[in-house]
């Protein structure tokens, strides 16, 4: 049958993965389903600090070379994921901060170097960046992290001029979970992106991660929420998708998650500025849910033995449709 890629051509969005590099290498199954069915590609883990740049100036782009090499291969775009976040950051950056060895002029030198160094080694070849993952509460408040603490909110502006200045062709995003509708959170989003672009910040795109649990139902206004980031002139993207349940599966939650999956892909492919859609990870076989949310799983498209799920069927026929 036709593949996710082929028939997402027809729709003008490009249908994506997060890869797992070490699958990437080792299982032959794995390797052929993520060149047949994507077109876009994003390092699940090798693109963060805690792997680019485990010692201080010392960079190590081999995991995440050989994923751009892949991907030029199969004809695949690459996302970049994710240059300022809290987490995966090098242990040597965050004792240094919290023994007062960096203090903030040095961390924000550090952070301009790491980023300039990361986006022009990858220039021309990552045609997104999630620039800043994370950066607010669910309340719509900055969050309270190492970036915050040690530089204040400027951090964010001067991440994208950074970035921009290291590639003037990439599309640079924010990106962030629980944000798929309209909510404190994304409104949050909606106020920052219109605030740094009236300064002129080279900010491009809003990404929604799109980590659904279907406990909690389908988030409200998904397509007002992505028109209203189009309005301000930007692009959106569905970043990270996986629908998890609680263990054991069965028919109902296999259905309501094809239909969670189905919806997100419908508003995507409604709205002309929603420039792609990734699930994070397509195998329940290699997926972190498991690892974090205990007693759930299955929150992918196919499952541990890459037999399709409806959920796949789901967006196949979505995507067939338009
Ligand atoms: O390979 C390492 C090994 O070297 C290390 O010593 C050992 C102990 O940490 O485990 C391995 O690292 C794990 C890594 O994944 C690679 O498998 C980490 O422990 C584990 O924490 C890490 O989890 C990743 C998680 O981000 C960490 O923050 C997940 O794979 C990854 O899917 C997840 O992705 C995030 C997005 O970046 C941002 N949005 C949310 C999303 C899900 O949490």
């Amino acid at each position: 049958h036709a593949s996710l890629r082929s028939l997402a051509a027809r729709q003008d969005v490009r249908i994506g993965t997060a890869v797992d590099t070490t699958a990437l290498s080792g299982d032959r199954t794995y390797r052929a389903l993520t060149a047949r069915e994507f077109n876009s590609v994003t390092a699940e883990n090798v693109m963060k600090w805690e792997v680019i740049e485990p010692e201080r100036g010392t960079y190590d782009w081999s995991e995440a070379d050989a994923l751009v090499a892949f991907a030029k291969r199969h004809g695949q775009a690459v996302r970049g994921h994710t240059l300022v976040w809290h987490n995966q950051l090098p242990a040597w950056l965050t004792s240094g901060v919290a023994d007062g060895s960096i203090g903030p002029a040095e961390l924000r030198r550090i952070l301009r170097d790491h980023i300039t160094t990361q986006v022009r080694h990858f220039r021309g070849d990552v045609y997104q960046w999630d620039v800043v993952n994370e950066v607010f509460n669910d309340d719509g408040t900055l969050r309270d992290s190492l970036w915050l603490q040690q530089l204040g909110p400027s951090y964010i502006a001067d991440a994208f001029r950074w970035a921009h200045a290291a590639d003037p062709r990439a599309r640079l995003f924010l990106n962030d979970y629980n944000v798929e509708g309209v909510n404190a959170k994304s409104t949050a989003y909606h106020e920052l992106a219109g605030k740094l672009r009236a300064q002129g910040v080279p900010v491009h795109g809003f990404g929604i991660q799109g980590h659904l649990d279907i406990q909690y139902g389908f988030p409200g206004d998904v397509r007002a929420n992505l028109e209203r980031f189009a309005a301000l002139g930007m692009q959106t993207a569905f970043t990270e998708v996986d629908v998890r349940m609680d263990l054991p599966a069965d028919d109902t939650k296999l259905t309501r998650q094809a239909d969670d999956y189905r919806r997100l892909l419908d508003a995507c492919l409604n709205v002309r500025s929603c420039t792609s859609f990734t699930v994070w990870g397509f195998t329940d076989k290699y997926s972190w849910v498991p690892g974090w949310f205990e007693g759930q799983g299955t929150a992918n498209l196919l499952n541990e033995d890459f037999a399709p799920k409806p959920a796949y069927d789901a967006v196949r026929r979505e995507l067939a449709a338009g």
